[in-house]
C-alpha cells in the first residue's frame, strides 16, 4: 500500500474517532483532551493546546499537551482582533508569517513555546477559540494534506465546544426558569396564606381555622391516593375556602349568639363570594374556586349556595366540607363550646350519606398518622 494511501486511511480513522468523541458530551474536558491527542498523534506533532474564547475576550485552556498549563493565561483578544480573525480566509495561520494583529502581538511568546500554527475555531460566525499546534516531530514542513487534516479535525473540535456551550446555556436557562417558577410558587403560597390570614383575622373565634382545614383536607386527599399536585391544590383550597367572608359584615361573623335568618343568609353568601374572588385568578391547580364555592353543599341537596346533590358536588369540595365541619365542631365558637372527640366522630358517622360523602368520612376516620393522634389530643 502506498504511504499516502496509508496516511489517508489513518486520517479517516482518526476523524471517525474524533466524531465519536465530540458526540460524547458527558465529559466535555475529556472529549477535548482526547480530540487534541488524536490530532497530535495523526500528524506526529510535539505539542498543542485547545483554547476556548470566552465572553470577556480571554482565552481559557481546555486541553494542553507538551506545554506549560499556565501558558495560555496571558492571552486575550480585543474586539477588533476577534473581528479580524473572523474574516481571515486561511483556516490555519502560520505564527511566523501571519499578519493577524493577535498573532503579531503574541508572536514572540508563541515562537518561544514552539507553536507554529494557530487555527481559529469559527462556528456559526463566532470565534469559539483556537487550536495552537507545535511543529512536526520529524522537522518536516506541513503539507497541503496536513492542512486539510488539521482543518477537518479542528472543525470537529470547534463544533464539539460550540455544542457544549449551547447545552450549558440551555441547562442554565432551564435552571433559571426552574428558580423563577419556584419563586412564583412561593409568592403564590405566601399570597394564599395572607388571604387566609385576612379571612381568619376577621373571625376572632376561628384563628388558624383555614390552616387546620388545609391540613385535614391534605391528609384526606393523600389517603385517598390523590397525586402530589392534586394534594397541593386541595391544600390551597383549604386555606382559601372561607375567603368570601371578607365581604361579610364583621358583626355577623363574630355575633356571640345564634344569628337571625337575615344575618344567616348574609353569612351564607361567603362561598359564592369566595368563588367570585378566586375565579379570576390563574391558579396553578384546578378547581380551587369550585372547592371554595361548594364547601357548604350537602349530599342530600340541603346545602348552599346551589343545593347541589351528591354527584354534582366535586370530590374536593366534599373533602374541604368535612375538614371544615370537623374543625368547626372541635373548636370553641362564640355561641357554643367545642364538642368532645367521641361526639364529633358520632356526628360525622350519623351525617355520612346525608351531609358528608361516606367515602370521605371513612377515609378521614381511617387516618392513622400523627395528625390523627394530634386531633385526638386536641379534642380530649
Ligand atoms: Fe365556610
Amino acid at each position: 500500500m502506498e504511504p499516502s494511501t496509508q496516511k489517508l486511511i489513518h486520517t479517516f480513522g482518526a476523524l471517525a474517532d474524533l466524531g465519536q468523541e465530540v458526540a460524547n458530551t458527558e465529559d466535555f474536558t475529556e472529549m477535548v483532551r482526547t480530540s487534541l491527542h488524536l490530532l497530535l498523534g495523526t500528524l506526529a506533532l510535539r505539542r498543542g493546546a485547545v483554547a476556548e474564547c470566552n465572553n470577556l475576550g480571554t482565552l481559557g485552556c481546555v486541553a494542553i499537551w507538551g506545554l506549560d498549563h499556565k501558558f495560555l493565561e496571558e492571552f486575550s483578544l480585543n474586539e477588533q482582533e476577534q473581528r479580524e480573525l473572523l474574516s481571515v480566509e486561511s483556516p490555519a495561520l502560520l505564527v511566523g508569517a501571519s499578519n493577524a494583529s493577535f498573532l503579531q502581538r503574541y508572536r514572540d511568546l508563541l515562537t518561544t513555546e514552539g507553536i507554529e500554527l494557530a487555527v481559529p475555531m469559527i462556528v456559526r460566525q463566532e470565534l469559539t477559540g483556537f487550536v495552537l499546534l507545535g511543529g512536526k516531530a520529524s522537522g518536516e514542513e506541513f503539507s497541503t494534506d496536513d492542512f486539510e487534516t488539521i482543518r477537518a479535525m479542528v472543525r470537529h473540535i470547534g463544533v464539539g465546544i460550540h455544542t457544549h456551550r449551547l447545552i450549558e446555556q440551555v441547562a442554565q436557562r432551564a435552571e433559571e426558569n426552574r428558580r423563577l417558577y419556584e419563586e412564583l410558587r412561593a409568592i403564590y403560597r405566601d399570597t394564599v396564606r395572607a388571604f387566609a390570614a385576612a379571612s381568619d383575622i376577621k373571625d376572632k373565634y376561628t384563628q388558624g381555622h383555614s390552616e387546620r382545614v388545609s391540613r385535614y383536607s391534605e391528609s384526606i386527599a393523600r389517603e385517598m391516593g390523590w397525586s402530589e399536585e392534586e394534594v397541593e391544590g386541595i391544600q390551597i383550597a383549604g386555606y382559601l375556602h372561607d375567603v368570601g367572608k371578607l365581604v361579610v359584615d364583621r358583626n355577623i361573623i363574630n355575633a356571640p349568639y345564634h344569628i337571625d335568618a337575615k344575618s344567616s343568609s348574609e353569612l351564607n353568601r361567603h362561598p359564592a363570594a369566595g368563588y367570585e374572588i378566586l375565579a379570576p385568578i390563574n391558579h396553578p391547580y384546578a378547581d380551587i374556586p369550585l372547592m371554595a364555592k361548594y364547601h357548604h353543599e350537602r349530599l342530600d341537596g340541603r346545602g348552599y349556595p346551589d343545593g347541589l346533590t351528591d354527584e354534582q358536588i366535586p370530590l374536593g369540595a366534599k373533602i374541604v366540607s368535612l375538614a371544615d365541619s370537623f374543625d368547626a365542631m372541635t373548636t370553641d365558637r362564640p355561641y357554643r363550646r367545642r364538642r368532645s372527640f367521641e361526639d364529633v366522630i358520632r356526628d360525622l358517622r350519623q351525617n355520612s350519606g346525608t351531609q358528608f360523602d361516606p367515602k370521605v368520612v371513612k377515609t378521614f376516620l381511617s387516618l392513622e398518622d400523627s395528625l390523627w393522634k394530634q386531633l385526638r389530643a386536641i379534642c380530649r
